[in-house]
This record gives C-alpha cells, structure tokens and sequence, in this order.
C-alpha cells in the first residue's frame, strides 16, 4: 500500500511515469484487470475524457483529513479513506478509473440533471478491495476544489456550499447497507456526483434539490427543482414549506439565467396508496398535499413489481421475501405488509407543484 510519503517523496518525473503507465492502459484492459461489471464499463466508454483537462491531483493526508471533516464524514470512515489513498503507480487500472470519473466531472461542472435522468456512478467489484471502495471518496476530493469555485462564481456563500457537499452521510449509508467504509460498492451513486458538478444542493432547510432540464420533442424548454427527502428528522410540513421557499429564493438568486417552472419529486412517499393506511395527520399524507400526482405511467406497475421501495420501510431488515418475517413495528411497515398481503404493490410516483 503506499502512503502520502510516497507520493510526496516521489520524484515529479517518477510521478508523470506512473501517471503514464495508468494512461496507456485501455478500457479493455482496465476491465479485464478490475472485472468491471458491464454497466461499469459501458458507462465509462459513454463518458467523456476531456483529454484538454489535466488529471486529478489528489490532496496530501493532512488537507484530505481536513476537507473529509468539513463534509462530515464520520472518524472512522476518514481513517479508512486515507489508509486506501489510490496512486496511479501501485494502482495504474483504479487510477485509470479515478481519471476518468475526475476528467468527466470536471468537464460538466454546472450541467443540470438531463430530462432521461442521471446514471450515477457504478459500482467497482468487491475484488478491488479498500482502494476500489474509497476511489469515489478520492475522485471526489480531487473535484472539490473545481466545485467550490463554481459556487463562488455563482455566488453560493460558502455555509451553503460546503452544506450542498456533505458526503458523511453517502458513506455513513454505505457502512450501514454494506457493513463496509467507502463508496464503491453503491451502484449508481446519485447523489455525490451531482453535488460534486453543482447540480444538486442539500439542506436548503428540510429538504435538498436539484436542478433539471424540461424538453419536449423539440429541446430544452426550461427548467424544474428536483426535490429530494434525506432521512434522518421527521418531514414536518412547515419545515418543508419553509425549504420550497427558501428554493424559491436560492436558484433563481444564483442561476437568473435558468427560467423554473415547477417543483418536481419522485418518490415512493408520494404514492397515494399510503393515504389508505396512514392517518391524515401523518407526515407522508401531508407531503403528498404539497403535489400533484401524476397518473402511473406505463411500465410502472412492472417496476413496482421489483419492489425496490421496500429498503425504505424495512431498511437492512427487509431482506426476506417471507412477509411473516418482515418487522410489525410502526404503522407504516403494518401497512407495507397488509397491502402486500392483499396482491398489490407499491409504487415510485411522480408529483409536481408550480415553482
Ligand atoms: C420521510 C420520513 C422522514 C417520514 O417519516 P415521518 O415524518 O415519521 O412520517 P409519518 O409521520 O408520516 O410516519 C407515519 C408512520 O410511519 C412510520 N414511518 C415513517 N417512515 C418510516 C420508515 N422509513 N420506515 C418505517 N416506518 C416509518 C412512522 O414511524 C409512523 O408510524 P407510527 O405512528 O406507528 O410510529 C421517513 O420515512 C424517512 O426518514 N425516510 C427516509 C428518507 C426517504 O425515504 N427519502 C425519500 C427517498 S425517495
């Protein structure tokens, strides 16, 4: 493994070497070597390399000890980050990888969430061990300085800038689904990359958001908020009208230039179904209140069939297909399986309100 005092003790020409050895290496080989999954490598050859860009230089262990504070990554999780510092010598196919999440980044820094949506980064096999599980956590250290000065050009101040780039929580989660520090087994990892190209904003009060393109046949045509709900405090609906209009006030302040029309959230909080089993003063029921469902569109009663929803209603605990099995503890797991129980599912829907 090497450290800090390798890299910083290498020479800058032994450095460029191994940078180069890293660089002549081909998509192929970098999969062969790694055992990338498909969609690994089919979402590497779709990004761009921006070959105009220099590649990542990554900060030194007392800068990367500071900065991974800063996003509010837990103590133990930064030990671990920094005892799988990537080097493109030891490294050459990680580091390959690590240049092109870094170079594809950077080169869409301020790009908005696209109308077909945003792939997320996928996730590397196992195999590669600590370094492959931390060199999400490395890419986005190495980005962090490009994306601050993105919002200081935008004129975010800077409580809110480092408020949109938490990462302790992404980790914490990763610790909790996979036992394991790091980022890399996630696969498509959504919401790092967007905070790290300045897409999307956290914590505008209770809720977070991103900025999407609306387009018709014809092309873009204006603009919509994504509004996500990070976990960890009851969604009291005065705190969420509270953040919808501290949005109304941030985007159009520090992108004039984007035109909002709506709200848009896409959730499994928002199906209308839970209304059934929650009471009317419930948190959920009175979020929904806050959109307009739209009707299920078609294929989405396939998808809920995945059941993909159901990690928000059991967490880790819901990995039994056995209903009996399933935690009875609060009413909204009663409900999950009660509605199981009667031969429906659950659904992902889509809401939206007026900007
Ligand atoms: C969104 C969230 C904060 C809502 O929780 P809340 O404010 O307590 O919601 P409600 O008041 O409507 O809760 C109604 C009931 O459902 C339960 N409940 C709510 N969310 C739950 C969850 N994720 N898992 C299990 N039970 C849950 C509550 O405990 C309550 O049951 P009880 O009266 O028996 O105690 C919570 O679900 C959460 O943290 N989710 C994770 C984040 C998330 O899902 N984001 C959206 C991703 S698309």
């Amino acid at each position: 493994m090497s450290t800090n005092r390798d890299l910083k003790t290498s020479s800058p020409l032994l450095r460029s070497t191994a940078s180069l050895a890293a660089e002549q290496l081909e998509i192929g080989d970098v999969a062969r070597q790694l055992s990338l999954s498909e969609r690994a490598v089919a979402w590497l050859q779709d990004i761009n390399r921006a070959v105009e860009l220099r590649g990542p230089i990554l900060p030194d262990d007392v800068e990367a000890e500071q900065l991974l504070t800063q996003l509010d990554v837990e103590p133990g999780d930064r030990a671990d980050t920094l005892a799988a510092r990537p080097d493109p010598h030891h490294h050459p196919a990680l580091w390959w990888v690590l240049d092109r999440i870094y170079r594809h980044t950077v080169d869409s820094m301020g790009a908005v969430v696209p109308i077909e949506g945003h792939a997320g980064w996928p996730a590397l096999p196992a195999r590669t061990g600590a370094v492959g599980r931390h060199l999400a956590v490395w890419a986005y250290l190495a980005v962090l300085p490009e994306v601050r000065r993105y919002h200081s050009v935008r004129g975010i101040p800077d409580e809110a800038s480092w408020a949109s780039l938490v990462l302790g929580d992404a980790m914490g989660a990763h610790r909790a689904v996979t036992g394991q520090s790091g980022l890399g087994l996630f696969d498509g990892l959504w919401g790092a990359p967007l905070q790290l190209r300045g897409a999307l904003y956290r914590r505008l009060g209770r809720l977070d958001y991103n900025r999407g393109a609306i387009s018709f046949s014809d092309g873009p045509c204006g603009y919509t908020i994504g509004v996500h709900i990070p976990g960890g405090a009851p969604l009291d609906s005065a705190a969420c009208e509270e953040s919808f209009n501290a949005a109304r006030e941030f985007f159009p302040r520090h992108f004039p230039e984007e035109p909002i029309a709506l709200f848009h959230c896409s959730s499994w909080l928002l199906d209308p179904q839970l209304a059934d089993y929650l009471p009317a003063s419930s948190n959920i029921v009175q979020f929904q209140r806050h959109f307009q469902i739209l009707p299920l569109a078609p294929g989405d009663e396939e998808a809920a069939r995945c059941e993909r929803v159901k990690e928000y209603f059991f967490g880790g605990s819901g990995n039994t297909p056995d209903l009996d099995e399933l935690p009875q503890d609060t009413t909204l797991q009663r409900a999950y399986v009660a509605h199981r129980r009667s031969g429906r599912y659950w659904h992902t829907r889509t809401g939206w309100r007026p900007f």
